[in-house]
C-alpha cells in the first residue's frame, strides 16, 4: 500500500480539489503481509496497542466498509487498537468520521465529540455534513462559530463553501455576510470555490449587484462561477442579463445541465419561445446524452414551453421523456391548467395517480384546483379539494385554499366561499380578499359588503395594502363612485402607497419589447401610435366602445376623459406585434397583471379584424385569441 493510494482516497471525497492531508497522514510504511481479504477481523491481542501495522489494515477495511454496521465493527477495532488522541490515529478516526457522516450524523457527532484534537480536515467533514443534510443545515453554521470560538483550528478555505451553501439554503443573508468578513480577514478570497460559493449565497438571497460584483473581479472563472451568476439573475427575474451572460461564457466553457435549467427558465421567464426552442435545438443537436434525458431539464422544457405558450410542444416533449418524476407531471398539469385545458389536465391526473402510480403533492393539486378554477368546474373542485385532505393527507396551503375561494366566488356562491375563509385555519392573504372582492364587483353585490371587506382587509393587512386600495378603486369605479376613486387615489399618495405598473413584453425575432402603459420610449413609437389609431378606427366601425369599468390602474381611471385606456400595455404590444410581424404569425404578448375586460373585448375584436392570431400571458393564465373569441370563453 502506498501513500499515494491515500491521497486517491481523500481526493475523492472533496469534490472541489485535491486536499493536503499530508499532515495527518502518517503512515510510512509498506503494507503488513497478511491483510484479511473478506471482513473478518482476527482477534489479534498483539494488535491491541498501537502500532502502524493494525493502522493500515484498519484503514484498508474502512475503504471496503458498505455500511454503518460494518463501520460500528471497524470503530470498535480502531478504539481497541488506538486511543483518540493518538495523532498517528487522528486520520482513521476522520475517515470514521467522514463514513458515519455520510450515513448517520448523529453518530458522526459523536465520533466528533471522541476526537481530543481535530484538525480543520475533521471540523470541515462535520461542517460538510451538515450542509449537506436536509434538515440541519443551520448546525453548520453553529460549528462553524464553534470552531472559530475554540478557536484551536482555524477555518481553511475548504470550510467556507460549505457554511456559505448553508447560509444561501437559509437565505440566511446576516450570517453569511459575517462569515464573508471572516474570510476576507483570513485572506480566504483568492479561492475560487469560496467566491462561487458568495455568488451563490447572494444570489439566492436576493443580493445581485454584490454577486456580481464578486464575479466580475474574479481574475479567473470555473463553469460554475458562471453557473451561479446566470442563476442569480434568473432567481431575480433578471433574464435578459442572464441570456447576455450565458452568451458570453459559451466562448469560454460548454453550459453543462445546470446551465441550461437557468437558461430555459430564463426564456419561460421572458416567455422568449423561439429562444427557448433555440436553446432545445442547441441541446439536441450537440447531442448531450446525458442531458437530452435528463429529467430535470425536461421538467424545465416543459415548463418553458407551457408558460411560453406553446402547450402542444410541452406535451411532445412530456410524452418523450425517457423517465418522469412527479414534478414532471406538475409541470404538465399546472401548464395544462394555465391554458384552461381543464379536461386535459383532469386527464392527467388520471393517468399520473391511476396508471403510473404516482403520489400527488401540494404542487399538483395546485394545478388540479386550478384547472377547475379556469374552467368554472365547481363541484370537480370541491371534490379534488377534499381527497386532497383525505386521501393524501396534504394540508392545504394559501394557494388551494386561494383557488377555492376564487371558483366558488366567481361562480357567485359567495356566501360558501365566505363561510371557507373564515373557516381557514391560516390567514387569508390579498390575493383571496381579491377574489372575493372581484366577486363581488361582478355579482354587484353591494359597495357596502366590500366596503366592509376591504377595511377589514386594511385592519389586518397593515403595511403592505397597496392592492385593497386597488381593489377599493375598482369597486368605487364600477359603481362609478369617481368622488370615492379619487379619495382612495389621495390616500395611496398619502401613504405613499405604490402600485406595480402594467408591463407587457413581446419577442420579435429572438430581442424581447417591453412597454408600460402609455409608453412613448421606444424608438418605433410613432409608427406604433399610427397603428393604434387605425386600430381605434376600425373598431368604432364595428362599433366597439370602451368600457373603464374594470381598469385595473387607477391612474388610468382618472384619466379616462382623455382616453387614456387604449394606451394599456398589452394595446401598445399588439400593435407593435401588428407592425413588425410577419402576417399570419401569431402575436404573442406577455403581461404581468390580469388583463382587463375592455382590453379582452378589444383583443378578440383585433384576432378578427386583422385575422391574426393572439396568444397573451397575464398574471394568472393564458389566453388565446382567433376569430373574434377567446380560449378562456370569456371567463377568468
Ligand atoms: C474573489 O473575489 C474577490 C472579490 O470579492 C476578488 O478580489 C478575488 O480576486 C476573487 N478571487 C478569485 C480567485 O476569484
Amino acid at each position: 500500500m502506498k501513500v499515494e493510494s491515500f491521497f486517491g482516497l481523500v481526493n475523492i471525497w472533496y469534490d472541489s480539489e485535491p486536499v493536503n492531508v499530508a499532515m495527518v497522514l502518517t503512515i510510512t510504511r509498506s503494507p503488513p503481509p497478511h491483510i484479511p481479504s473478506a471482513f473478518t477481523i482476527n482477534n489479534n491481542r498483539n494488535g491491541y496497542s498501537a502500532n502502524h501495522h493494525s493502522h493500515s489494515r484498519l484503514l484498508l477495511l474502512l475503504n471496503e466498509c458498505a455500511d454503518m454496521s460494518q463501520l460500528k465493527q471497524i470503530h470498535a477495532h480502531t478504539l481497541r487498537a488506538t486511543t483518540t488522541h493518538n495523532p498517528h490515529a487522528l486520520f482513521l478516526y476522520s475517515r470514521i468520521l467522514h463514513f458515519s457522516s455520510l450515513a448517520d450524523i448523529d453518530y458522526a457527532c459523536r465520533v466528533f465529540d471522541q476526537i481530543e484534537s481535530p484538525n480543520s480536515f475533521v471540523w470541515n467533514t462535520l461542517i460538510r455534513a451538515y450542509a449537506r443534510s436536509s434538515e440541519r443545515k443551520e448546525e453548520a453554521i453553529l460549528l462553524y462559530c464553534r470552531m472559530l470560538e475554540e478557536g484551536i483550528v482555524m477555518p481553511d478555505k475548504h470550510t467556507y463553501p460549505f457554511v456559505l451553501k448553508a447560509c444561501a439554503y437559509l437565505f440566511a443573508l446576516f450570517e453569511g455576510r459575517q462569515v464573508h468578513a471572516q474570510l476576507l480577514k483570513l485572506g480566504y478570497e483568492s479561492d475560487v470555490y469560496v467566491n462561487n460559493s458568495l455568488i451563490h449565497l447572494y444570489g439566492t438571497c436576493g443580493c445581485l449587484d454584490l454577486a456580481q460584483k464578486i464575479f466580475e473581479t474574479m481574475p479567473e472563472r470555473s463553469v460554475v462561477s458562471w453557473n451561479a451568476i446566470i442563476d442569480a439573475c434568473v432567481r431575480l427575474g433578471e433574464f435578459d442579463t442572464a441570456l447576455k451572460l450565458f452568451g458570453e461564457m459559451q466562448n469560454m466553457f460548454e453550459p453543462d445541465g445546470y446551465t441550461m435549467q437557468s437558461v430555459i427558465r430564463a426564456c419561460a421567464g421572458l416567455g422568449a419561445l423561439s429562444l427557448g426552442m433555440w436553446a432545445h435545438a442547441c441541446l439536441l443537436r450537440k447531442c448531450r446524452a446525458e442531458m437530452v434525458g435528463d429529467v430535470l431539464v425536461n421538467n424545465c422544457f416543459v415548463d418553458m414551453y407551457c408558460k411560453c405558450g406553446s402547450w402542444e410542444i410541452a406535451q411532445q416533449v412530456f410524452e418523450r421523456m425517457p423517465k418522469r418524476d412527479v414534478n414532471s407531471w406538475n409541470s404538465m398539469i399546472l401548464g395544462l391548467a394555465m391554458h384552461g385545458k381543464a379536461k386535459a389536465a383532469l386527464e392527467y391526473f388520471d393517468r399520473m395517480v391511476r396508471t403510473e402510480r404516482f403520489v400527488p403533492d401540494s404542487i399538483t393539486f395546485v394545478g388540479v384546483l386550478g384547472a377547475c378554477n379556469h374552467r368554472g368546474l365547481v363541484s370537480e373542485g370541491r371534490h379534488y379539494f377534499d381527497m386532497m385532505i383525505t386521501e393524501y393527507k396534504i394540508e392545504p396551503q394559501l394557494q388551494h385554499y386561494g383557488c377555492l375561494v376564487d371558483l366558488l366566488a366567481r361562480a357567485g356562491l359567495i356566501d360558501e366561499a365566505l363561510k371557507l375563509v373564515s373557516d381557514m385555519p391560516i390567514k387569508p392573504d390579498v390575493v383571496i380578499w381579491r377574489s372575493l372582492l372581484d366577486a363581488c364587483c361582478k355579482k354587484n353585490a353591494g359597495v357596502e359588503l366590500s366596503e366592509e371587506m376591504a377595511s377589514q382587509i386594511l385592519e389586518s393587512e397593515g403595511e403592505d395594502s397597496s392592492g385593497v386600495y386597488v381593489l377599493l378603486s375598482r369597486v368605487y369605479a364600477s359603481a362609478r363612485r369617481w368622488d370615492d376613486v379619487g379619495l382612495i387615489r389621495k390616500l395611496m399618495t398619502d401613504k405613499g402607497v405604490t402600485k406595480e405598473p402594467g408591463c407587457s413584453s413581446i419577442e420579435i425575432d429572438g430581442t424581447s419589447h417591453e412597454f408600460l402603459a402609455g409608453d412613448t420610449s421606444h424608438p418605433q413609437t410613432k409608427q406604433i401610435y399610427q397603428v393604434l389609431d387605425v386600430i381605434k378606427e376600425r373598431l368604432e366601425s364595428v362599433g366597439h366602445v370602451p368600457d373603464v369599468s374594470q381598469a385595473p390602474l387607477i391612474d388610468e381611471l382618472i384619466d379616462e376623459k382623455h382616453h387614456a385606456l387604449r394606451l394599456h400595455s398589452e394595446r401598445l404590444a399588439i400593435a407593435f406585434g401588428l407592425l413588425s410581424l410577419k402576417p399570419g404569425m401569431p402575436i404573442r404578448i406577455f403581461k404581468n397583471l390580469r388583463v382587463c375586460d375592455d382590453c379582452h373585448k378589444v383583443t378578440k375584436l383585433i384576432s378578427r379584424i386583422y385575422n391574426v392570431e393572439i396568444i397573451v400571458r397575464d398574471r394568472a393564465r393564458f389566453h388565446h385569441f382567433k376569430d373574434g373569441s377567446c380560449s378562456c370563453m370569456d371567463y377568468w
